[in-house]
């Protein structure tokens, strides 16, 4: 699999049959007239294999190559704002329909996805220059959803990386309650069965966005990755702090995995009120330490944190919220009572 933007002269090799290119353009732009500048070669030996035309009419017609490699030549040396992305074909053919999504910092892109099969439709979506998009609305189309089999499933990189899905959704009525859902990856593949379906993904790296995956509400829902379980060649630290001085929440989280491959990374939950030192604490040393049991502790703010450089190490964990208003109902329990005894007795 190869994902570039700058391409001067490529051979690709690795493929195991056929490869399959797909173009990404992004949103904003409607059609590269570069690539017509850039020129495809049927297999790895430029001098003798075929040339079987442009970028551009290839991406049309044929998509797919004979051999397990296929290259690229640019001879402008002109950048290029588009993606291109290869995949096994055997990979992408699986799926009844497979496009990839270009995007890039600050941007809010929304989608229309639509696939009736179980094979399901795959989306490539990739950011040319961040390293998160915040999923912020999964919509189901009631018109074109078969709720009984409709799921959505997200797995890291493109088909051809034969991933695992990491997250799956359904229809429910609680669906609203998972996002948003940060997905800590530059790229990912987005798979809808028997559904049509409104998303938007907002890649924004200012401060208003990450605030608002860090605020608590009640109901929430949502899963926290190391950010190299959806790329490998990325750290698997991160820190999280959800938090609002206002409100108490009862927090619920699960370690669905975690593995600690060197002495010294940890995993921490914290949970508790802010201004006291009274939290709940639980730090994981190693894969050992009994970290399945399900914790759960009120308070303002929830700090889930993975410290460690080791790319062998990662940790999945899972989490809830639930407002504790008991407090406010109490009090209007108590005046009713108080006004009541107040008035008989009068
Ligand atoms: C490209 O594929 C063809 C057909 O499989 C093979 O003969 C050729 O050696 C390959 N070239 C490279 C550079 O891998
Ligand atoms: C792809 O993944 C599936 C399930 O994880 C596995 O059964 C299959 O053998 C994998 N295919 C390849 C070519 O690695
Ligand atoms: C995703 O969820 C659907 C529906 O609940 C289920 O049929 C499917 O097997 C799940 N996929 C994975 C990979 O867990
Ligand atoms: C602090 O924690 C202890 C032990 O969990 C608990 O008994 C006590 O009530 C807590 N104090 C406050 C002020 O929350």
């Amino acid at each position: 699999m190869f994902v570039w933007f700058f391409f001067s002269f490529l051979i690709l090799g690795k493929f195991l049959a056929k490869v399959a290119l797909n173009l990404a353009v992004k949103n904003t732009q409607d059609y590269d007239t570069l690539l017509e500048l850039i020129f495809v070669y049927d297999g790895g030996d430029v001098k003798n294999c075929q040339m079987v035309g442009r970028l551009s009419n290839f991406l049309k017609k044929k998509k797919t190559s004979s051999f397990n490699n296929i290259t690229i030549v640019n001879f402008y040396e002109v950048d290029s704002p588009s993606y291109l992305i290869g995949n096994d074909w055997s990979k992408v053919s699986v799926f009844s329909k497979y496009k990839a999504i270009l995007t890039s910092r600050n941007q809010q892109t929304t989608g229309e996805l639509f696939d009736a099969s179980d094979r399901g439709a795959a989306y490539t979506w990739i950011c040319s220059d961040c390293n998160n998009f915040y999923w912020t609305i999964l919509k189901f189309h009631k018109s074109t959803t078969t709720i009984s089999k409709a799921y959505i499933e997200l797995r890291s990189l493109s088909p051809t990386h034969n991933t695992s899905t990491l997250l799956n959704y359904s229809v429910s009525t609680t669906l609203e309650r998972n996002f948003p859902q940060l997905i800590p990856s530059r790229m990912f593949t987005m798979i809808n069965h028997h559904s049509g379906i409104a998303v938007t993904l907002d890649t924004s790296v200012t401060k208003s966005s990450t605030q608002k995956w860090l605020k608590p509400f009640d109901g929430r829902r949502g899963v926290i990755f190391s950010p190299s379980i959806w790329d490998s060649k990325t750290s698997p630290s991160f820190s999280f702090q959800f938090e609002d001085d206002d409100q108490k929440f009862m927090f619920g989280v699960n370690v669905n995995d975690v593995r600690i491959a060197t002495a010294g990374d940890s995993l921490t939950i914290k949970t508790g009120p802010t201004a006291s030192n009274n939290f709940s604490y639980k730090e994981f040393v190693s894969d050992h330490t009994e970290f399945r049991t399900r914790r759960e502790s009120k308070g303002n703010f929830m700090q889930i944190s993975y410290e460690g450089w080791d790319r062998r190490s990662m940790a999945i964990v899972s989490f809830d919220m639930k407002k504790i208003n008991c407090g406010n109902a109490y009090d209007l329990f108590r005046l009713f009572f108080f006004l009541l005894f107040w008035l008989c007795y009068k």
